[in-house]
Parts: structure tokens; C-alpha cells; sequence
């Protein structure tokens, strides 16, 4: 089997953080959402990995995974000229695909479940799809499936009166009969080629789609909330380590993770779950909550931050509480003791005060 993570679209509901690259490159615990995908396909046994670029930034992507080799896969390029959907996306693989099966990717959908045993049913089984199904509060929101006595019945994409609450997930095991559907495909209202319409229009042809319900934590990263939210959940999940440098008086509680010469001063305050990559200095009057990544090699000397991610390179100096924020690579929050605050901010910044 092979694998295709979609790494193009066009983010806007993460503007600003998405006018300089693509949102599956934003961090999660100090790692890009879309190696949390490629992790998973590769856990499967899968070694042969496209990834589907386009838009703004997707050099950088090229630059992050190169040819895969340092992820221990073996990675193909290939470009989207205009993120006209997911099943467009879908369908620039077929030549890369040939006649294997294939496990597809979002690559903002983050999962913690186990997929092998799903892979393995799927390679075995005479499927012509397979779909990863969650519960969600809000199935209107979502692509849903009509599940009766164990079967799909039906695919539809955000029904007004949703007949179940189980979301289609952003994983699709597939087979290369998808390819000639997807050629059929007209436009949704929203002017895209939909997986899920393609889906339907298999079951309607009469072609099996079986399905796996996920109990665990799946969450399709489209907004800040959801990517504080998913940061959240991974952080829990992690084991502690400490490869850096600490001076007396630190207090450090819970699930904590620090990386090679970061050095914590005396008087800095950590509750887990904290991440703080390498290279990074977290001064005397620094508290750092719980649910907050720092990426490499940032400064925070006087700060009070939770629930929140500040990637790397930032330098945070100031006595404001920050919460529920995203502090994107190189930013600077520093407070000077004068009685007026200058912003250099970039288009669709914000800010709240
Ligand atoms: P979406 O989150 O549905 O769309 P989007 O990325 O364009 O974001 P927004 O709605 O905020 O503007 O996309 C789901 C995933 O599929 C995501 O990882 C991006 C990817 N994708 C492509 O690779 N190509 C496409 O043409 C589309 C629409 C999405």
C-alpha cells in the first residue's frame, strides 16, 4: 500500500498564521500537525508517501520532510495548482498510486488510534473504500455517515439534518477505483471536487465502503481553538524528559519535557504539561501553565502563560497574562516601562487588550 498526505488548501480560518506557510506545518508539542499524519502512515508499515503541496509556502514543506529519508520513508512531491478540493488533491496521485491500495491523509486531521489493524483488514478485504468515523457534538458541521445494521447507507457533506452524529474523518483508506469517480465529480456549492460526494457516488454504483469507529481523540485542526485544544491533548499524552539546564529555586510540577541547553533560571515557575524545545531561555520571572509549547530557541523572561503555543525564536518580556494564544516563529512581546505600547503586526493580526 502507499501512502498521501494533503498539504495544500487554502487555511484562511488560521489567517494570520497561515499568510506565510501552510497550516499543517504549524506546531503541536513543538512538532508540525502533518508529521503526526506521516507518523501514523508509517506506523502501518506504509513507506512510499506522497505529499500534495501548493499555495503559499510549499517550498517550506519541501525543505521540512526533503525526501523523507530522516522520517524513514520515502517521500514524492506533488503540486496542486489551486486547492480545488480534496478529491482534485486525491486524484493527482493516480500515476503515483498505480494499482495499490492507499491510505489518504489530512494533514491537519490528528488522531491518536492505532491504525495497523485497520490497514491490515483493509489490504485483506474486497472494499472499495474504508472510512474512519468519529461522534461529534455538532454533526451538521461535518461530512456525516447514515450507518444502519452495521452498514453505510449514505455519505453527505454538513447535512442540515444530520441522521447520525458520526463524522467521516480526515482518513480515508481507498482503491484506485476512486480515480474514475472523482473524473465525474462536479463541483460542490462551494466549488470544490468533495471526497465525500465521491464516496457517496460509490455506494451508489454499489461498491463496498466499510468503516471503523475512532473512540480516541481525533480532531481536524482547522481553527486556533483546535489547534490549542489538540496541543492540549498531546501534551497529556507525552512523557516527561529533562536535557536541560537548571538553576536552584525552579519549580517544576508535572508532565514536563525540556530540550538540550534550555536553561531555566531561578525563579521560574512550570506546571505541566509544558513542552520547551532547545535552546531556549526561560528567566527568573517566567511561569509557564499548563498546555503551553515553546519552540526552539525563544527567550521568556518575564511572562505568565497557559494554554498556549509560542513557537520558536520569540522573545515574550512582559507582565500581561497570555492565554489561549499562538505566538507564531521570530514574534517579540516585550513590555517597556513607558506609557505607550508600539505594534509592528502583520495583515489579519490579533490582538485583545
Ligand atoms: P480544509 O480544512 O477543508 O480546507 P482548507 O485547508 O482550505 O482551510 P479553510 O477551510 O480554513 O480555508 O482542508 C482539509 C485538508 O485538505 C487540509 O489539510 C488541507 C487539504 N486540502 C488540500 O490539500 N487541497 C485542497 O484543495 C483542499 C480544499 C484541502
Amino acid at each position: 500500500m502507499k501512502g498521501i498526505i494533503l498539504h495544500g488548501g487554502h487555511g484562511t480560518r488560521l489567517r494570520p498564521l497561515t499568510h506565510t506557510g501552510p497550516k499543517q506545518l504549524l506546531p503541536i508539542a513543538n512538532k508540525p500537525m502533518s508529521q503526526y499524519c506521516l507518523e501514523s502512515i508509517k506506523s502501518t508499515g506504509i513507506k512510499d508517501i506522497a505529499i500534495i503541496i501548493g499555495g503559499i509556502g510549499s517550498n517550506k514543506v519541501k525543505e521540512y520532510y526533503e525526501d523523507g529519508k530522516e522520517f524513514g520513508v520515502n517521500i514524492t512531491y506533488i503540486e496542486q495548482e489551486s486547492p480545488n478540493g480534496i478529491a482534485q488533491a486525491i486524484r493527482l496521485c493516480k500515476d503515483f498510486i498505480g494499482n495499490e491500495k492507499f491510505l489518504v491523509f489530512l494533514g491537519d486531521n490528528i488522531i491518536q488510534k492505532d491504525i495497523v489493524e485497520f490497514k491490515k483488514e483493509f489490504e485483506t478485504d474486497d472494499a472499495s473504500a474504508s472510512i474512519l468515523l468519529c461522534e461529534v457534538d455538532n454533526p451538521s458541521r461535518f461530512g456525516i455517515a447514515d450507518v444502519q445494521d452495521g452498514k453505510i447507507k449514505k455519505i453527505m457533506e454538513k447535512p442540515k439534518d444530520p441522521p447520525t452524529n458520526l463524522a467521516v474523518t480526515g482518513i480515508y483508506f481507498l482503491t484506485r477505483e476512486i480515480f474514475d469517480i472523482i473524473d465525474r465529480l462536479k463541483p460542490s456549492w462551494r466549488n470544490e471536487y468533495e471526497i465525500t460526494d465521491a464516496l457517496q457516488i460509490l455506494l451508489e454504483s454499489g461498491k463496498k465502503i466499510t468503516y471503523y469507529t475512532i473512540t480516541d481523540y481525533w480532531k481536524d485542526t482547522g481553527t486556533p481553538e483546535d489547534i490549542i485544544h489538540a496541543n492540549q491533548i498531546i501534551l497529556t499524552g507525552m512523557k516527561p524528559y529533562f536535557h536541560g539546564i537548571k538553576e536552584d529555586r525552579v519549580s517544576i510540577e508535572g508532565n514536563v519535557m525540556i530540550g538540550e541547553n534550555t536553561i531555566i533560571r531561578s525563579g521560574a515557575k512550570i506546571i505541566g504539561p509544558v513542552i520547551i524545545g532547545k535552546n531556549c531561555e526561560i528567566g527568573s520571572g517566567a511561569h509557564i501553565g499548563a498546555n503551553t509549547s515553546v519552540g526552539d530557541n525563544s527567550i521568556l523572561i518575564r511572562c505568565n502563560i497557559e494554554d498556549s503555543i509560542v513557537m520558536s525564536g520569540c522573545v515574550i518580556d512582559c507582565k500581561i497574562n497570555i492565554r489561549n494564544s499562538i505566538i507564531s516563529n521570530n514574534s517579540e512581546i516585550i513590555e517597556k516601562n513607558e506609557n505607550k505600547k508600539i505594534f509592528l503586526i502583520g495583515e489579519g493580526s490579533k490582538i485583545s487588550l
